[in-house]
């Protein structure tokens, strides 16, 4: 049989690594997939640039569209990122009736619910397993590893700069601008970097976990997003001090009153396994009411990891070429008349445990006035340490770590907290989860 014939656009790090993976892998691919999968033409912006990967055999251009409407062409691979080009591609590949193969997470968070639609009208597959936490198959064990579980919610280390950032920091000491240029020029970083570093990544793959876990519309514009900047060294070591590490986790959940969307730097008891996870390596937990927790951990980031990805969505629509469209794994893992209408929470009202750091006066009666204001509000202490002041300054740190509470209650509790004479700045609070089977 002839080879399948793939238009790739973009070939940076991840469109050079799936030729190179396709074609060190090729005789394998065969006896995967029944036919040989070939790319035949390549868009990128500079096509004289010199590559380390071998582009011979590959019709190359500077123009997409070419790629895209070229009638040999039979499946789109869009790796240039972005939501603007980007999704016009995509689009235009499926009203030409093309199946389309993304590692794209902005485009698919935020245009996911059109392309899906797109897609179905015209009988093509769009598969997006390299868009969240780089080669571990995670779509594929969610939508249909744990088919048959209630998923309850999962938590995940799902940016792969963010966590080998946080890494260096903690275990070399090292700078923040130092180890994202490292980052960056190892190719896991985003090409604008702020992606990684705000969360906004992060939060693009958890939008497309949370629907694909709980069959929910995709609604990035609705997940809470905090990033990484705000961490300090001094908070990474009291978190140590107290047995947990800071992790910067995407959390979703589901509850009775709607689904919890959120990334945020968090405190990981230090003897879960997801917070030994170190480096650029990945890991998402998953909670299912069968199965109970499963870990999926593996590279978030980097050419080739990433190519596995790519190539194994590949191999699955060359191998779904002839079935049945209906017969499909629907894109968001539930028919896509039977998603859930339950809405995303605020913020506000997320429950969950919180550390706090504070500069107070080091005098008497400091302490008694924020526990009374904690208490105020329906919060309760579980641990608490005071470091004396350092030389030169006239405050005490005061580290707090409290049970869970509603976020409302924290938020106004900080703000009287913040009002007291007594207290020095911007009180700290990073949310913390146990992550045990509740
Ligand atoms: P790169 O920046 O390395 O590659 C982008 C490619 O797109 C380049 O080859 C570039 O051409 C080409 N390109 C950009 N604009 C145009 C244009 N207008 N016309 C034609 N070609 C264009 O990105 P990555 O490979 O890192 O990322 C690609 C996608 O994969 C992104 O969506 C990213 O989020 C996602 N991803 C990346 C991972 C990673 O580890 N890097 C992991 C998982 C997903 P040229 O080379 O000439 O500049
Ligand atoms: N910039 C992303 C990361 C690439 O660091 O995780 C993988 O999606």
């Amino acid at each position: 049989m002839e080879p399948v014939k793939v238009g790739l656009l973009g070939l940076g790090t991840v469109g050079g690594g799936t030729i190179s993976v396709l074609r060190r892998n090729a005789d394998e691919i065969v006896r995967r997939a029944g036919r040989g999968i070939e790319i035949t033409h390549a868009a990128a912006r500079d096509i004289e640039k010199p590559r380390s990967f071998d582009t011979s055999n590959i019709k190359l251009t500077t123009d997409p569209l070419q790629v895209v409407e070229d009638p040999e062409v039979e499946i789109v691979v869009e790796l240039i990122g972005g939501d603007s080009l980007a999704l016009d591609l995509v689009m235009r590949a499926i009203e030409q009736g093309k199946h389309v193969v993304t590692a794209n997470k902005a485009l698919i968070a935020k245009h996911g619910n059109k392309i899906f639609t797109a897609a179905r009208e015209k009988n093509v597959m769009v598969a997006f397993e390299a868009a969240v936490a780089g080669g571990i198959p995670i779509i594929k064990a969610i939508r249909e590893g744990l088919a048959g579980n209630h998923i309850q919610w999962l938590a995940g280390i799902i940016n792969g700069t963010g966590n080998f950032i946080l890494t260096e920091m903690r275990d070399k000491g090292r700078d923040f601008a130092d180890v994202l240029a490292e980052a960056q020029q190892l190719g896991y970083a985003e090409a604008d970097p702020t992606f990684d570093v705000e969360g906004i990544d992060a939060a693009h793959k958890l939008t497309i976990l949370a629907s694909i876990a709980f069959g929910m519309p995709l609604q990035f514009d609705a997940t809470y997003t905090e990033g990484i900047t705000q961490i300090t060294r001094d908070d990474v070591t009291y978190a140590e001090e107290l047995g947990y590490r800071i992790k910067h986790l995407g959390l979703t959940r589901r509850t009775d009153k709607g689904f919890e969307l959120r990334v945020h730097p968090t405190l990981i008891p230090e003897r879960r396994l997801i917070a030994n996870v170190d480096g650029v390596m990945n890991a998402v937990l998953v909670m299912g009411d069968a199965v109970g927790p499963t870990l999926y951990y593996g590279a978030g980031a980097g050419a080739e990891p990433t190519a596995s990805a790519v190539v194994a969505d590949l191999v699955d629509v060359v191998r779904a070429l002839t079935s049945d469209p209906e017969n499909r794994v629907p894109h968001l893992a539930f028919q896509p008349d039977a998603l859930s209408d339950l809405p995303v929470l605020s913020m506000e009202e997320v429950e969950t445990a919180y550390y706090l750091r504070m500069q107070v006066q080091d005098k008497p009666g400091v302490l008694a006035d924020v526990t009374r204001i904690l208490g105020d509000h329906g919060i309760s202490i579980e641990a608490v340490i005071q470091k004396e002041p350092r030389e030169g300054c006239p405050h005490a740190s005061v580290i707090m770590l409290t049970h869970r509470v509603i976020e409302k209650n924290m938020t106004d509790a900080i703000a009287e907290i913040e009002a007291l004479d007594s207290i020095e700045g911007a009180v700290t609070r990073i949310r913390m989860e146990t992550l045990n089977a509740q």
